[in-house]
Parts: C-alpha cells; structure tokens; sequence
C-alpha cells in the first residue's frame, strides 16, 4: 500500500455530521460529497510551512490562512481532483510534532472530501517527528522503510515520490545510493506510462549548493529513461517551468506560504493529464496577480 493519508471514509463521515445534526444537510462539505471526481485532476501544493501556532505570520503571511485558502479552493472546485500532492516544507521551521498534528487538522476538510494527500518531506521537516504525529504515515509499508518514498499508479501516469530530506535545517537535499538504486528498479520495472518525479529539492547546479545534490546521479537515471516526463519540485518558492536539454519538464511549484522575492506569486497548481501530456493551471492566493490563472500546456518527451 503506498504511502499517504487516505481519505476519511463516506461512511465515518455521514456518521459524524448525523450525530452533528441535521442542519449540517446544507453544509458546503456535504455539497461537495455529491461531486464527481476527474481522474486526471491532480493539486500539486508546495511548500505551505505550517507552524503549530496558527497565528503565526512570517514574511508578512500567516501560512495557516494561506493553506485554508488553497483547501476552500479545492473543496469548490466543479470536479474532485483526483489526489493532493504537497512537495515538501510541510512544517514551517523545523518540522515539530505539534506543527505536523496542525497539518493534519487542516487537511481534514479535504480528506473527508475523498481526496488522498500525498506528502513529500523537505529540509524544514523532521522524518521521524513527522512519522510520530502521523502514525498512519509511520505504520504505511513502504519501498524503503526509512525513507517517505512511493509509487502511486494512476490511469495516465506513475508518480514517483522521493524523499531527499539529508537534514532537518540544512538547505540542501540528498537522495543518496538507496534510494537512487529503488528509482532506478522501479522505473525498470514500470516501463510503459509516463513516469513523474516528485522530490523537495530543485536541481542543484554546480553554481548552486542549495539544491539536490545527487542531481547528477538522479538525471543519469532519469534522463535515458523515456518514460521519465517531468521533474516536479519545490524548495525555492519560484513558480516557474523550464526543460531540460533530455526533454524532461521542470516544474518548481509555487509555494502555498510565503515568496522570497516580492512579486513572485504564492499558490498552488492544477494539473490535469491527458494521453501526451499535462495541462498545468497556476492559482495564485492573490487573485490579482498577473500569473493567476496561466496555464502551461506540457507535451511529454517521445
Ligand atoms: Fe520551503
């Protein structure tokens, strides 16, 4: 079973609202249970560094509004993305158990909406404090027991979410041999759909010690392995994407917090696959930003 926080059952949640009282008939929640679900439809967040003190502002936002933000949006979408993924900075400094129960209040209103969350740990998170607050998480089998990696089959593509969290505070991320070594297995082994990566960290450059720093070793798997189509990622919270020479998509998901630069936009992205490619949607929390609502059609690499 792959690793995430799976939906709060139809059953448990019908439950709760009766024993909550009829009038919650007309709650927004209950509205949503009735929407269908595109398959193809996927949230990617990043980067959303929620503190366990939800009042908390840094950089002139509060991350706990930001995200209740981007979950509304989710919820009032007209068809149910069919997961959520989060690459990463899940907690907002150094990855404490209180700020990870946050989360998982947070994420409630969408996971009782059936839609899975995937998590993918950063250099603010902590592994085994994350694992201890969610137990779920920490009980998951996993390709690698010690490290929040997996594989999610979907219909038009397998998403591969690495883990290359080295440090808790330290800026830069590591994959290492391991972890490399299952990538390459798996891809070998699932050969035939467009394969995404999903990892924290951005290519680290050689100008550049903040990024992965098995890049190198990552793009030599990646890069002659066809099926591989996109590299998704987080970390410097630019939204931005670009190609490498391989033909692979770079995608750096915006940040759901906060910006480093002014100017640069904080939300999250709808993707949506079809047969030879991905339509990429940004949705900035400032709806008047000039980014808002930019789409980017992707083709995958022959
Ligand atoms: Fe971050």
């Amino acid at each position: 079973m792959p690793i995430y926080l799976p939906p709060i059952s139809r059953r448990q949640f019908l439950v709760r609202s009766l024993v909550g009282g009829a009038a919650l008939a007309l709650t927004p929640e209950l509205l949503a249970a009735s929407r269908r679900t595109d398959s193809n439809s996927w949230a990617l967040l990043s980067d959303i560094h929620l503190c366990a003190d939800p009042g908390l502002v840094a950089r002139g936002i509060n991350m706990t509004d930001h995200f209740k933000q981007v979950s509304r949006e989710l919820l009032a979408l007209p068809k149910r993305p069919a997961g959520v993924f989060i690459t990463g900075d899940c907690a907002y400094n150094n990855g404490e158990v209180a700020d990870y129960a946050h989360m998982a209040d947070l994420l409630e209103p969408i996971r009782k909406d059936q839609m899975p969350v995937h998590l993918v740990l950063g250099n603010h998170d902590n592994r085994e404090r994350f694992w201890e607050a969610l137990p779920q998480e920490k009980a998951a089998k996993r390709p690698l027991a010690d490290r929040q990696v997996a594989l999610i089959r979907t219909s038009r593509a397998n998403w591969f979410v690495l883990d290359s969290l080295e440090k808790t505070l330290s800026t830069p991320g590591l994959l290492g041999q391991e972890q490399l070594d299952w990538l390459a297995g798996a891809l070998d082994a699932n050969r035939h759909k467009p394969a995404l990566v999903l990892v924290h960290h951005n290519p680290g450059t050689m100008a550049s010690v903040s990024g992965l720093k098995d890049t190198e070793a990552l793009y030599a798997i990646i890069r002659p392995r066809k099926q591989v189509k996109a590299y998704i990622f987080g970390h410097t919270h630019v939204w931005q994407v670009a190609q490498d020479p391989s033909g692979i998509h770079l995608i750096n998901l915006p940040p759901v917090a906060y910006v480093f630069r002014e100017g640069e936009p904080a939300g999250w992205v709808h993707a949506t696959l079809d047969r030879k490619g991905m339509r990429l949607e940004l949705r900035c929390l400032d709806t008047s930003h000039k980014a808002h609502a930019q789409v980017t059609d992707l083709r995958w690499r022959a």
